[in-house]
């Protein structure tokens, strides 16, 4: 075979695909783009047609906010109408990296971005390939997770193609991929913080010290988050499902309950409670076990073996998952990770936190 007519493999050309990606995405089209955390769909965020399409495609509710990717922080800055000191300490140490900064909107970016709401959330992505768009499109994009609204995060090509199909040059809505053979890092999606209290706006509404809002948990830990400002960990709240007031407009509706879930019905069980349902259950399920004990468990089941280290743990998760929903099996059974207080750092705790959250919306039926 010549060699002109092999398919080129992932990474091979980074500069062809990348300038293939940049051309699609300036024509208005879709491109999904690797993150360290996980595959975002990709349009121009300064482009209202761009971004309809991206909610359509999703199947997006028009009330749920996409976050904007910048090259870095003086592109961030362009797009938000007040950028405080704290958000340069912020990106100074976290970008590129799994943190999503919320701050006062500019007017160059369409309403239709922030789902009308005053505030954009902004993030630079740490994958090169990535940021090499970036940096050739000169442009921010939006970059909701690529799949189709409700389904779990995709964490290779591979699973953005299960979501959307392949791609058809020939059809606008069609997806474009690119390409990577390594795994991504960290697995789950980035931690959202908003620093509206430290904006002019929010001092003068707050009346009290400005706190940094965790809106959605991540792998950069409110523990981080604190040191990063140099603030009291306790000026940093971490707005939980479970604390959030159901009768208020969603402040960040990724807060939905469910969220990230797969078609098999997902249940959360503690080491014992899963071995004394295995030992009960007669048709085959799928169990996703770290410990000695459930990844010996005998009979017709299907053992997926999770890390025990939480880093690990995040970036094994979603294909798990995915995996686990491809066995057509009546359950998938988690083993809630052994989390034992006493012996885990406050930054493991933390990220034991955002894992069960994507745990908790994976279970919890629609
Ligand atoms: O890691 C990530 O953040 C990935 C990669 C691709 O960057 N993206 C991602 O996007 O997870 P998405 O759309 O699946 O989740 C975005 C989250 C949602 O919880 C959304 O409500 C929140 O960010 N969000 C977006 N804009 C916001 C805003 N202006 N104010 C508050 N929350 C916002
Ligand atoms: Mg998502």
């Amino acid at each position: 075979m010549s060699d002109r007519n092999r398919q080129p493999a992932p990474e091979e050309n980074v500069e062809a695909q990348v300038a293939r990606a940049a051309e699609r995405l300036r024509a208005g089209g879709l491109v999904a783009f690797p993150t360290e955390t996980v595959y975002g769909l990709g349009a121009l965020a300064l482009s209202e047609a761009a971004v309809q399409r991206v909610f359509r495609v999703k199947g997006r509710p028009g009330h749920n906010p996409l976050i904007v990717h910048v090259s870095g922080e003086s592109m961030a800055r362009g797009l938000a109408r007040d950028w405080p000191s704290e958000a340069s300490r912020l990106a100074r140490v976290m970008w590129p990296g799994p943190l999503t900064i919320v701050v006062p909107r500019a007017d160059v970016v369409p309403a239709l971005v922030t789902a009308g709401g005053p505030n954009v959330a902004l993030r630079c992505p740490d994958h090169p390939l990535t940021l090499a768009l970036l940096y050739v499109l000169n442009q921010p994009l939006v970059g909701p997770s690529a799949n189709k609204s409700g389904n779990v995060s995709p964490t290779s090509a591979a699973h953005v193609r299960d979501e959307f199909g392949p791609f058809d040059e020939t059809d606008p809505d069609s997806v474009m991929v690119l390409e990577t053979r390594e795994r991504l890092r960290v697995g789950v999606e980035s931690t959202v913080v908003s620093l509206v209290e430290f904006c002019d706006a929010g001092r003068a509404s707050a009346g009290r010290e400005p706190r940094a809002l965790v809106l959605r948990r991540g792998m950069v830990t409110p523990g981080e988050i604190a040191s990063a400002l140099g603030i009291d960990g306790s000026r940093v709240e971490v707005l939980d499902g479970a604390s959030a007031d159901p009768s208020k407009p969603l402040d960040s509706p990724g807060r939905l309950s469910r969220h990230y879930a797969p078609r098999t019905p997902v249940a959360l069980l503690t080491r014992d409670a899963l071995m004394s349902r295995l030992a009960r259950e007669k048709s085959p399920v799928v169990v996703l076990g770290a410990s000695l004990e459930v990844l010996e468990c005998a009979g017709p089941h299907r053992v997926i073996s999770m890390p025990i280290d939480p880093d690990e743990y995040g970036a094994a998760l979603y294909s798990a998952l995915r995996e686990a929903d491809r066995q057509s099996a009546s359950a998938i059974l988690v083993e809630w990770p052994v989390v034992h207080a006493e012996d885990l750092t406050a930054t493991q705790q933390a990220k034991w936190s955002a894992i069960g959250d994507r745990l908790v919306r994976a279970a919890t039926p629609a």
